[in-house]
């Protein structure tokens, strides 16, 4: 008998708690999902979901993941997430308040901070009740969108390097020019590249374009287009199956989370020769930036976070050497450094 027939994510959990404060409307889910490398980090992620079984289904999965991500990217850290149940009768200020609370009594064992559908300002009231969160002011850990975009920048001039391009006078197609993709798309024009932009909102991509010199393309018409680099920083599952057998892009590289939206799809672009830099690889520059500094209190240089693009180089040399797909070569490493760790449980600095 299992309490979650469809139970998501990897393996073991060892604490997914229900967060109930009736007087904000708030319901909230927390996953932590090994804690044997160090405290858990992970976002709070709110949206409007069905049912808090959806949210929980979801918490999993994401909790999960952030502890392969925390393993690759070589941090004293486990995996965890908090998804807050967005509704009409939600007072938000109220509710991140609460969680606040909630992430103190935890004592360090879960550290939070920013993701989809939280802000600065619900960042700011999470602040105002723990220690155990990424301040977005100036006593917190930086720019973390400008912190993920150079991971991506460094992992992406890898990935071109292994498919035989040199960024200046390559084709990169920014798709999604928010936080992370419009620094982005000013690292590629920096370093000589042409661009193309894409975003659903006309007017942003309009004024970069404008400012960088680039290129316009539908955002509808992303996967159609000629280009050397794809570099996806909108939403994750952009390729499928279909995308993968037509796309003309050389190499594919950018911030989006699960970008692949099935194992098939990865091994499709394997045998096409496409590399692919693996997602939770090089979008890890903002957990790296903050997880450092709740950790020690300092500012974390530039160089940790170049380092990634020498990380997915070596991943995409063990691919090319072994066969198996980029993403699947960095989980299975991920998965071993962590099994290669005795299971005990984190329990909290204070
Ligand atoms: P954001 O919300 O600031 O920007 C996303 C941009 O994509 C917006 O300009 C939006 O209009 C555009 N967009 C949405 N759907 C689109 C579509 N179908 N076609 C073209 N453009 C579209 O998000 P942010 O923070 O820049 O994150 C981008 C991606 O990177 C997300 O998938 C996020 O989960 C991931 N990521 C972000 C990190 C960060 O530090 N901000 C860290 C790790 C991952």
């Amino acid at each position: 008998m299992s309490l979650l027939p469809d139970l998501p994510g990897d393996g073991d959990f060892e604490q997914v708690q229900v967060l109930v404060d009736r007087a904000s409307g708030m319901q909230a889910v927390l996953a932590v999902h090994d804690t044997r490398m160090g405290p858990a980090f992970g976002g709070i992620r709110r949206r409007a979901y069905g049912s808090v079984a959806d949210a929980t289904r979801d918490v999993l999965a994401l909790a999960s993941a952030m502890t392969w991500k925390c393993a690759m990217a070589g941090l004293p850290a486990g995996g965890g997430k908090l998804v807050l149940v967005d509704h009409p009768g939600l007072d938000r200020e109220a509710a991140y308040r609460r969680i606040g609370e909630f992430v103190e009594s935890l004592g360090g064992r879960f550290s939070t901070g920013p993701d989809v559908g939280t802000t600065d300002a619900d960042l700011r009231a999470v602040c105002s009740r723990t220690r155990h969160c990424a301040d977005p002011d100036s006593g917190g850990p930086g720019d973390l969108g400008r912190a993920t975009a150079l991971g991506v920048f460094h992992a992406l001039q890898a990935t071109a390097r292994h498919a035989g391009l040199v960024l200046e006078g390559a084709t990169v197609l920014v798709q999604g020019l928010g936080t992370v993709g419009g620094p982005l798309a000013r690292m590629c024009r920096d370093a000589g590249a042409r661009l193309l932009l894409a975003d659903v909102d006309g007017q942003r991509a309009k004024c970069l374009a404008a400012e960088l010199g680039a290129g316009l393309v539908d955002p509808d018409r992303v996967l159609e287009t000629r280009c050397d680099v794809l570099a996806p920083c909108a939403l994750g599952g952009l390729l499928d199956e279909a995308a993968a057998r037509s796309l003309s892009a050389r190499a594919v590289c950018g911030a989006a989370n699960n970008l692949l939206a099935s194992d098939r799809v990865g091994r499709i672009l394997h045998e096409r020769g496409i590399p692919v830099a693996p997602d939770f690889v090089a979008n890890a520059g903002a957990l790296i930036v903050g997880c450092l500094h709740q950790l020690h209190g300092t500012r974390v240089g530039d160089d940790r976070i170049v380092a990634i693009g020498q990380v997915v180089a070596g991943l995409l040399e063990e691919s090319a050497r072994t066969g198996v797909p980029p993403g699947e070569v960095a989980l299975a490493r991920a998965r071993s450094r962590v099994a290669a760790v005795p299971h005990r449980l984190y329990l909290g600095g204070s």
